[in-house]
């Protein structure tokens, strides 16, 4: 069964590879530092085996209310706002085409979701590396900041996994994350099918 756990030493790092190198020696040389110095947290898909599938990171983080799109920017009272950074976000260049980068991102929205009933953050940002990686946010909902950062709202993620998220438990299992809820918000509806 596949799940996302935090990082830990029985995970083969040095094994993980995907197409862009900076994601692929960040988890095998610095992320330890990271996790070390509280500055990030790091989930990864492994198997029995410790092989890693894929992973994704998470730090607190806050924007400028200036980036944001007008309707947004009007409603917030304050200058700089609480959002949850996906810092990066990777899949093994060996499973290609098995919809790991999908499990990932519907895991981490799920994640901060759940942590965001415990420490306000009213969205989860990212920053594309590339254009291909802005088109694959683009295709989950992520809205283009003028900073060239992306985001979407914990608004819109509460209301894409519906009214049978649990928000007292933890998403350990990803099959707990596809529990027939059907996206409401997001421009994708597959990512809650599977
Ligand atoms: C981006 C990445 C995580 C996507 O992972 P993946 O396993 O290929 O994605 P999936 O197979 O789950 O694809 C999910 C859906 O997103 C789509 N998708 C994937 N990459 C896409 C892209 N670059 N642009 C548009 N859509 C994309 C897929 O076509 C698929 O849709 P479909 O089911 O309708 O075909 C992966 O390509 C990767 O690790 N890239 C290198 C690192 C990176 O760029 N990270 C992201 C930003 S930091």
């Amino acid at each position: 069964m596949l799940h996302t756990v935090a990082l830990d030493p029985s995970h083969k790092r040095a094994l993980f590879s995907c197409q862009e190198q900076s994601l692929t020696d960040y988890l095998r040389k610095q992320v330890g530092q990271d996790i070390k110095r509280k500055v990030t947290l790091c989930f990864v898909l492994a198997d029995a085996n410790g092989t890693i599938q894929g992973y994704y990171t998470f730090s607190a983080y806050s924007i400028d209310r200036a980036i944001l799109p007008e309707k947004l920017k009007k409603k917030m009272a304050y200058k700089n706002l609480p959002v949850t950074l996906l810092g990066r976000l990777a899949r093994d260049s060996q499973f290609k085409g098995q919809g790991i980068g999908e499990l990932l991102l519907a895991d981490a929205l799920k994640r901060a979701n759940h942590a965001s009933s415990e420490i306000a953050s009213f969205a989860v940002v990212t920053d594309p590396i590339n254009e291909n990686a802005k088109r694959f946010y683009e295709s989950f909902g992520f809205i283009n900041l003028e900073s060239g950062r992306m985001f979407i709202t914990m608004d819109t993620i509460k209301a894409s996994f519906g009214l049978q998220i649990k928000l007292n438990s933890a998403p350990e299992r990803l099959i707990d994350l596809f529990g027939g809820n059907l996206l409401n918000n997001c421009s994708r509806r597959s990512l809650w099918r599977r």
